[in-house]
């Protein structure tokens, strides 16, 4: 790991610093929504819910997401939310030796996944993905990265479309032109959602794990439209997979 895991804070306190700066602490649900994925629930992770629960609840099998990693992660990439580096771990990247940042609030994920991404010898950045990340305090380089990903992340995040959207707000800052964001989210409407599917939401929701209760397939089309192009949307279960392009900047933007 490079020298920025320095950073990592553990446990995850009140007085949370977010990269360079400080930044206000994430506020309670914030907190609850990453507070779950502690060792002992990341070392049944790959199984219970890239597994079964995709598989038999969500009704997307992981292969799904590791194609969508496969056709869009660049040699510069940065992963929001990271999890056990599952799909980093398997996927290709296109050099041997890809820079990779990984930035998640909670610092035993980081930890796992560093670990298990060691062979790039990853960068890690402990940040709220709903504040803005901290750009070119020495962390996390804007407009540098070929690739962001963001897989199963947004489910877990409370908020609106508009308040999730920050996320999206710190993809296209991280990426270059002509960057790819990609990953995929467990939606609650404008998809089909099974009996079993609802019955665990409306659990993981009523925890705080999820925040997906007003998460639909329209805002989610929205909340990429207004910052990227080229949109693919696939849904498969009641999991919506996406991939965009960041735009280049107009004639004006360009300055
Ligand atoms: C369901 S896991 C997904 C892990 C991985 N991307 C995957 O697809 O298997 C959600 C991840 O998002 C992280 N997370 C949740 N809320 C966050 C926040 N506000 N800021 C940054 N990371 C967050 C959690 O710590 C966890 O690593």
């Amino acid at each position: 790991m490079r020298a920025a895991n320095q950073g990592i804070r553990e446990p995850l306190t009140r007085e949370y610093v977010g990269g360079n700066a400080t930044v206000p602490p994430p506020p309670e649900e914030v907190i609850a929504g990453q507070a779950v994925y502690n060792r002992f629930m990341l070392a049944g992770y790959d199984v219970l819910v890239l597994g079964f629960h995709c598989r038999l609840v969500w009704r997307c099998a992981k292969r799904h997401m590791l194609d969508n990693y496969q056709r869009n992660i660049g040699a510069r990439h940065a992963e929001f939310g990271t999890g056990t580096a599952y799909f980093l771990d398997r996927c290709g990247f296109p050099t041997a030796t890809p820079e990779l940042t990984l930035v998640d609030l909670n610092p035993t994920v980081l930890r796992v996944s560093a670990a298990r991404a060691a062979r790039y010898h990853p960068t890690v950045v402990q940040a709220d993905v709903l504040q803005p990340l901290p750009f070119d305090g020495g962390r996390l380089q804007a407009g540098h990265h070929d690739s962001v990903g963001a897989n199963f992340l947004l489910h877990c995040l409370p908020g609106t479309w508009a308040e999730k959207g920050v996320v999206f707000d710190n993809a296209a800052v991280a990426l270059r032109p002509g960057g790819r964001i990609f990953g995929s989210t467990i939606l609650s409407s404008g998809v089909r959602v099974n009996a079993p599917a609802r019955r665990l939401m409306k659990v993981y929701n009523a925890r705080g794990i999820f925040h997906n209760t007003d998460d639909d397939l329209a805002g989610l089309r929205w909340q990429l439209d207004q910052r990227f192009t080229d949109i693919q949307l696939a849904v498969r279960g009641c999991v919506a997979l996406f991939e965009a392009t960041k735009p280049a900047p107009t004639e004006n933007q360009a300055g």
